[in-house]
Parts: structure tokens; C-alpha cells; sequence
């Protein structure tokens, strides 16, 4: 199979995750006679760095020419500390995922059994987790409005859903609980916004198109509390863009960490993968990021963008294999008595590549 593959590294940890997912696919291409061409452009910080734009036009124009894109993450500290910066790295992000129209932000909660005692949840109610997210991407407070007003000293984000942005997310997030449990739980805040009314009732009617299909309907408070106290509660969870932004950070640490969680944004054409974790100033430099975040959107993109099951396969069996050899990145050690082979990014990403090696 001959695929044009995009990389965007972005900031911070980014380039030091995404160059392990890029090997991983160079490594299955090999193996499994793939040929994937790749290119590279910028994109937040580096980019206003580079160009003064945050998402410069080449980029925007290779990623529309691309059969899919790995991103790593944006953001830099500067920014963090300085909210009246006006041109932001932020913002790139959030420019590409409207115009290539990457409306449903797909991020899997997948737990390993191996990290059952990497979160800080106990075990028994782990265990057996799966999720599967429906974050929305391209409405809500992020795409509204802003105002700010230095008269009245007052500053505005509009929180606003068309009904269409709602149905095309809830269509896709219904036909993959077909796939799965048949279990679909809407979560909104409909007891107190309006546009989270709009979600409910059009949620509502779609459901009667998936009769097989059970929906639940659950307030963002709730849920968040629902999440922690039994995430097994939970099959495929269908939500606008902030609460899902805000519930799947929660949930990574179902996972154990926020350096297990990929996610796959599509839409009507180009998928763009990356992980759900942004550009943590806290380790960048330092050869701490697990890499696995970044691995694991190559093994979506490989199944989801190229329909390549086999191979995203062996990506989930071969890091499965890993943990259970007592491989480990920092995140993901527990703590200092642990018996694990602590690994740094660089270390990590080898492995996986010698194992993958070794699989096939
Ligand atoms: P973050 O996700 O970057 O980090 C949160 C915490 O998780 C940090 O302690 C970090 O060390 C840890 N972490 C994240 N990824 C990890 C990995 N792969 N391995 C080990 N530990 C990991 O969130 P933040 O600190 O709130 O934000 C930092 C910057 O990233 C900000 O500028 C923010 O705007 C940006 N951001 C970007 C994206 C994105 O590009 N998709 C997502 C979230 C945040
Ligand atoms: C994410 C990030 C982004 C978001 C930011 C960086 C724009 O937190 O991808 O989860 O809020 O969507
Ligand atoms: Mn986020």
C-alpha cells in the first residue's frame, strides 16, 4: 500500500514522541511492504518561531494533500504565562482541525492490564474498563465568538451548537455502539444550557435510529464523578468538545497516564492522529515522555485512515508484550519499590521497534 503520511511534531515533548511514532510506521512499511512517504511541517510555536503563524499556509496545504497526519502537540510556556499574547500555538491546533473539518475527536480508553496499578483508581474497579470517547472537535465554546471588552472589563466565549454539528458527531458515535456494546451514554449539561438542550433532544431522536442501541443521558458533573467511581458503567461516550476535552484527561488516568492515550480526529477526509496529552513543559528535554501515546495513534491511524488491521494489531500486541516483560516508562512506574525496567523516551521507543522485529 503506497500512503502519504504528514508529520507535524509541534512543541515541547511532541517531536520527541512523534519521531517514535514515525519510526514504527517506517518499521511496518518495512516489514509488511507498505511504501509510506513522509513530510514534515510546523506548526505552533515553533511555527510563529519560524513564520509569525501559528499554522503557516504550506502546512495547511500539505496536510490537505496528505492521506493522513501524525501530530505531536502545541504549547509553550511563554504563552501558559502570558494570556495577553495575542498570536498562540493553541490556535493552530484548533485552525486545522476546522478547516480540514475533523469534527469527531475519536480517544479510546484503553487499559492494559499491565498498568492496572499504574492509576491511582484500585484495581477491581479497573479492570475490564473500555471506552471508546466521541469528542466533538470543531463547535462549542472553542468556535464561538469571543468578545472582550476593556470598557466594561468583561470577556466572553460563546458556547454554541448547530443542530447539524450535533447529529453528523452522534451518527458516528451510534454506528460504533453498534459495533461494540450497544451501549451509547450522551453526556451535556441540559439541566442548565441551552445549547446542551439542542444536544439532548437531537441526541434523543437520533437514538430512536438505533433502537438496538441502549442511550443514557447523563449531566457533565455526574459523569465526571460516574467516570472514577465505575468507568465499567461505561461503553461509548458521546460529548461536546470541552466536556470531552476535560472527561478524557480525567479518564487517562484510567489508563494510567496521560502518556497511554491516543486519539484519531476525523472527519469527511484526511485523518489526523495524535495523542491527547499536549506539549508538558514539566519533561520536555528530558528523555521522560512515554512515547506510547504517539505509538498507539499510529496503530489508529493504520486501522481507521488505511484499513490496516493486521498491523495496528501487532502495534497493541507488541506494547502489550512490553508491559508484560515489566517495561516501563517514569509515568507509568508506580512508584520507586516497583520491579520494573524504568526506560527513558528514547529507550522506550527502540524496544518497541526490536520487538515489532521480532513479531513479524
Ligand atoms: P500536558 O498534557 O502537556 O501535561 C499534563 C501532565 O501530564 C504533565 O505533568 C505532563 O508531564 C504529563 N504528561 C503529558 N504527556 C505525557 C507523556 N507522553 N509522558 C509522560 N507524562 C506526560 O498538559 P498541560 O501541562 O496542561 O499543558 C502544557 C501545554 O500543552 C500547554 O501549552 C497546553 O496548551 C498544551 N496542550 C496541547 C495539547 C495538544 O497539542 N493537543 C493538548 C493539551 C495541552
Ligand atoms: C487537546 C488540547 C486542545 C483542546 C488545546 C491545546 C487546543 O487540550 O487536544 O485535548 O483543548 O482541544
Ligand atoms: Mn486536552
Amino acid at each position: 500500500m503506497k500512503k502519504k503520511i504528514l508529520v507535524i511534531p509541534g512543541d515541547g515533548i511532541g517531536p520527541e514522541v512523534t519521531t517514535w511514532g514515525k519510526a514504527v510506521l517506517e518499521k511496518i512499511a518495512e516489514l509488511f511492504g507498505h511504501e509510506f512517504e513522509f513530510d514534515e511541517a510546523l506548526m505552533g510555536h515553533v511555527a510563529i518561531e519560524a513564520t509569525g503563524n501559528p499554522l503557516p499556509d504550506e502546512t495547511l496545504k500539505k496536510a490537505k494533500q496528505s492521506d493522513a497526519i501524525l501530530f505531536g502537540a502545541v504549547g509553550h510556556a511563554k504563552y501558559d504565562n502570558d494570556p495577553s499574547l495575542k498570536v498562540r500555538p493553541e490556535q493552530g491546533l484548533l485552525k486545522i482541525r476546522k478547516e480540514l473539518g475533523l469534527y469527531a475527536n475519536l480517544r479510546p480508553i484503553l487499559l492494559f492490564d499491565e498498568l492496572l496499578d499504574a492509576s491511582s483508581i484500585k484495581p477491581a474497579i479497573l479492570k475490564g474498563t473500555d471506552i471508546l470517547f466521541f469528542r466533538e472537535l470543531t463547535g462549542d465554546v472553542y468556535f464561538g465568538e469571543k468578545i472582550r471588552s476593556e470598557d466594561t472589563n468583561t470577556a466572553s466565549d460563546l458556547m454554541i451548537y448547530h443542530r447539524y454539528e450535533i447529529e453528523r458527531i452522534a451518527h458516528k458515535a451510534f454506528a460504533a455502539a453498534m459495533q461494540r456494546s450497544k451501549r451509547l451514554c450522551s453526556v451535556d449539561k441540559a439541566n442548565v444550557l441551552e445549547s446542551s438542550r439542542l444536544w439532548r433532544e437531537t441526541v434523543q431522536r437520533i437514538a430512536k435510529e438505533y433502537p438496538e442501541v441502549e442511550t443514557e443521558h447523563m449531566f457533565i458533573d455526574n459523569a465526571a464523578m460516574q467516570l472514577i467511581k465505575d468507568p465499567k458503567r461505561f461503553d461509548v461516550v458521546l460529548t461536546a468538545n470541552l466536556f470531552g476535552d476535560i472527561l478524557t484527561d480525567e479518564a487517562s488516568q484510567i489508563a494510567g497516564s496521560m502518556g497511554m492515550l491516543a486519539s484519531a480526529s476525523i472527519g469527511d477526509g484526511t485523518g489526523f492522529f495524535e495523542p491527547i496529552h499536549g506539549s508538558a513543559h514539566d519533561i520536555a528535554g528530558k528523555d521522560l515522555a512515554n512515547p506510547l501515546a504517539s505509538i498507539l495513534s499510529v496503530a489508529l491511524m493504520l486501522e481507521i485512515s488505511f484499513g490496516l488491521k493486521k498491523e495496528a494489531q501487532l502495534i497493541l500486541t507488541v506494547i502489550d508484550q512490553v508491559l508484560k516483560e515489566g517495561f516501563r516508562t517514569n509515568d507509568i512506574a508506580s512508584d520507586a519499590t516497583n520491579p520494573y525496567q524504568v526506560l527513558g523516551t528514547q529507550e522506550m521507543g527502540k524496544l518497541i521497534l526490536k520487538f515489532i522485529a521480532q513479531q513479524t
